[in-house]
C-alpha cells in the first residue's frame, strides 16, 4: 500500500524518479524509506523547504548566520536549478565534506560539520529518498552576505580551525544505545548547531559541547546532564517525552526548538529518542560555581509581582501545572546564565508547541506592555532564585536591550 502510493507519488512528478521507479526493487524501496527517516532526522526540510511553499526540498529559505543571511539551495532532483546532476561522490562530499559542486566551499550554515559523522551507507539512503522528491525548477543565490564573509574560499581557512572531518567512532567501552545517540546527536540530528557555545568565528567550543547558546533571539539551554542548569534533573523518560511532544513533566518547547520538534524530533523512532537521552544523560558537565546571592530588595519586589502576575498559573510554590503550564521552581530554562529566553517569554508571550502526541498548546501571556523595565528584572530574578534556584540577577538594563531588539526583529 505504502509502496504504491509513494512510486505514484514519484511518476508523477519526478524524472529521476520514474526512471527509478521502472527499476525499483524492494531493496530500493526499503532504502528510499530509511532515507526518508534519515532526512526528517537531519531536519533537512527546516532549511530546504520554504514554509508554506509547498515545494518540499527546493530551497529559497533564508538562514541566519552570525555573519549575516544565506539562502538555503534548491536539492530537489531538478537537473538545472536543483542537485539532479550530482554524482553521489559530489553529493555525499557536500554532506560530510563540505565541498560544493562548481564552488570551492559550502558554509558551514549547512550542518555538514556535523554530517560528516554519517556512514556513507546513511548518506547514500539520503540521496535514494532526494531522488524521489518531486523535481522543483527553483534557481536560488545562495550568498547573501556582507564583505569579508561573502568570499567563498575564506571557508578554507575556517575549515582548517574549526572542522574535523571524518566519521563516526563508537566508543567501545559504552553501549550500543549509547553509542546510536551519539551518532545521532552529534552528527545527523545536529543538536549542537544551536546547543553548543560558539566562538566569534561561529565555531564550536569543542570544550563546551552542549552547554547552551544564545541563536535568534533565544537560548538553547544546556543539555548535559548538569544538575542545575542542563538535564540532570530530568529521568531518561522526560527527556525522551520532551522530544517527542515537546512537554514533559515539567518543560514547553518554545521558539526554534518547536520547530525542531514539529519538522524532526517528533517524529524519531522511540528507540531512537531513547539512544539520544541515554547519550544525553551521560555528558556530565562540571559543576557551575553557586552564582552570588541575589539583592534581597530586588527579590521583595520580585515576589510581590509573582504573586499578583503568575502564581496564578504558575502556582506560588513554582511547581506549574503538569502538562499544561511549565514549572519554574528548579527548571533548567529558568536557570540558564543567560537570560535571553525568559526575557522573550515574559516581554512577548509564548505559545508552546502542539504536536500530534500532544495537541493542545497553552499560551503564556505577554507582559512587555504590563510591566516596566525595573519589575521585569525584579521578577525574573525572584523566579531564578527562588525554591532553591539559582541563577545570576537580570538587569534593567538587560530588559531595556531585550525590549529593543525585539522592536528591531520581526519574528
Ligand atoms: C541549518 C540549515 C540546513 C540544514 C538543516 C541542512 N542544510 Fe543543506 N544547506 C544549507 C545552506 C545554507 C546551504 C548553502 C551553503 C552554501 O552555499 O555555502 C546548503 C547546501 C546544501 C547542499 C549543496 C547544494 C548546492 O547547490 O550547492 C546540499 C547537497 C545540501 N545542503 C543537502 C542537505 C541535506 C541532504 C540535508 C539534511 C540531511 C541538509 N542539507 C540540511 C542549510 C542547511
Ligand atoms: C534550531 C536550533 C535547535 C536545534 C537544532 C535543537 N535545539 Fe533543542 N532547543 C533549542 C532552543 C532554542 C531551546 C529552548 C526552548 C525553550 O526554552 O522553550 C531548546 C530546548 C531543548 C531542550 C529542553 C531543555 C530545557 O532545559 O528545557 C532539550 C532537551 C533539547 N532542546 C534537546 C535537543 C536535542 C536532543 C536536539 C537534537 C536532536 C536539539 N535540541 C536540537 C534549539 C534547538
Ligand atoms: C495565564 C497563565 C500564565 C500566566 C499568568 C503566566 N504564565 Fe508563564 N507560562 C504559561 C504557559 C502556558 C507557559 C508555557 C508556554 C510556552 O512555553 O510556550 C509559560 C511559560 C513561562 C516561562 C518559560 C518556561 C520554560 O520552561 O521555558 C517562563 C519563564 C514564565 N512562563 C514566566 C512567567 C512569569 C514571570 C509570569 C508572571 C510575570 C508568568 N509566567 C505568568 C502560563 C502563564
Amino acid at each position: 500500500m505504502m509502496r504504491g502510493l509513494l512510486l505514484g507519488v514519484v511518476m508523477t512528478f519526478s524524472a529521476a524518479g520514474a526512471a527509478l521507479a521502472a527499476g525499483v526493487d524492494r531493496q530500493d524501496f526499503s532504502q528510499i524509506e530509511r532515507g526518508h527517516y534519515l532526512a526528517i532526522v537531519g531536519d533537512c526540510a527546516a532549511c530546504h523547504t520554504l514554509p508554506g511553499s509547498g515545494h518540499e526540498m527546493a530551497g529559497g529559505r533564508a538562514i541566519e548566520t552570525p555573519f549575516g543571511e544565506l539562502m538555503a539551495p534548491n536539492i530537489t532532483p531538478d537537473p538545472q536549478t536543483g542537485i539532479g546532476a550530482w554524482t553521489d561522490e559530489e553529493f555525499i562530499d557536500a554532506l560530510t565534506k563540505g565541498t560544493g559542486r562548481g564552488v570551492a566551499r559550502l558554509y558551514p550554515a549547512m550542518p555538514y560539520t556535523y554530517y560528516t559523522k554519517l556512514t556513507r551507507d546513511d548518506a547514500l539512503a539520503i540521496r535514494a529518498y532526494l531522488n524521489t522528491v518531486p523535481a522543483v525548477s527553483n534557481p536560488v543565490q545562495a550568498d547573501q552576505l556582507p564583505f569579508p564573509f561573502d568570499m567563498r574560499w575564506t571557508m578554507a581557512v575556517w575549515d582548517q580551525l574549526f572542522f574535523k572531518p571524518g566519521p563516526f567512532h563508537p566508543n567501545a567501552n559504552k553501549s550500543a544505545e549509547w553509542n546510536r545517540g551519539a551518532y545521532l546527536a552529534e552528527g545527523l540530528a545536529h543538536c549542537g548547531m544551536c546547543h553548543t557555545p560558539k566562538n566569534v568565528l561561529g565555531g564550536d567550543k569543542t570544550g563546551e559541547r552542549l552547554k547552551g547558546y544564545a541563536l535568534q533571539g533565544w537560548f538553547a539551554p544546556d543539555i548535559t546532564n548538569d544538575p542545575r542548569r542542563g538535564l540532570g534533573g530530568w529521568s531518561v523518560d522526560d527527556v525522551v517525552a520532551y522530544l517527542k511532544t515537546g512537554h514533559n513533566r515539567t518543560g514547553a518547547a518554545t521558539g526554534p526548538m518547536s520547530e525542531t520538534l514539529n519538522l524532526s524530533t517528533s517524529h524519531m523512532s522511540d528507540p531512537d529518542l531513547k539512544a539520544i537521552a541515554v547519550y544525553l544523560k551521560d555528558q556530565a558537565g562540571p559543576q557551575p560555581d553557586p552564582p552570588p546571592a541575589p539583592d534581597r530588595a530586588m527579590m521583595t519586589t520580585g515576589a510581590k509581582i509573582y504573586a499578583d502576575e503568575c502564581s496564578s498559573c504558575h502556582t506560588p510554590d513554582g511547581k506549574g501545572i503538569p502538562g499544561l503550564v511549565p514549572a519554574l521552581n528548579g527548571s533548567p530554562a529558568v536557570q540558564q546564565v543567560d537570560p535571553t529566553t525568559l526575557l522573550r517569554v515574559v516581554l512577548r508571550g509564548a505559545r508552546s508547541v502542539g504536536t500530534a502526541p500532544a495537541p493542545t498548546a497553552a499560551a503564556m501571556p505577554q507582559f512587555g506592555w504590563i510591566l516596566t523595565d525595573d519589575q521585569v528584572a525584579a521578577v525574573l530574578t525572584y523566579i531564578r532564585n527562588a525554591w532553591g534556584n539559582a541563577a545570576p540577577p537580570v538587569s534593567a538594563g538587560a530588559v531595556g536591550k531585550a525590549r529593543q531588539s525585539f522592536v528591531e526583529r520581526s519574528d
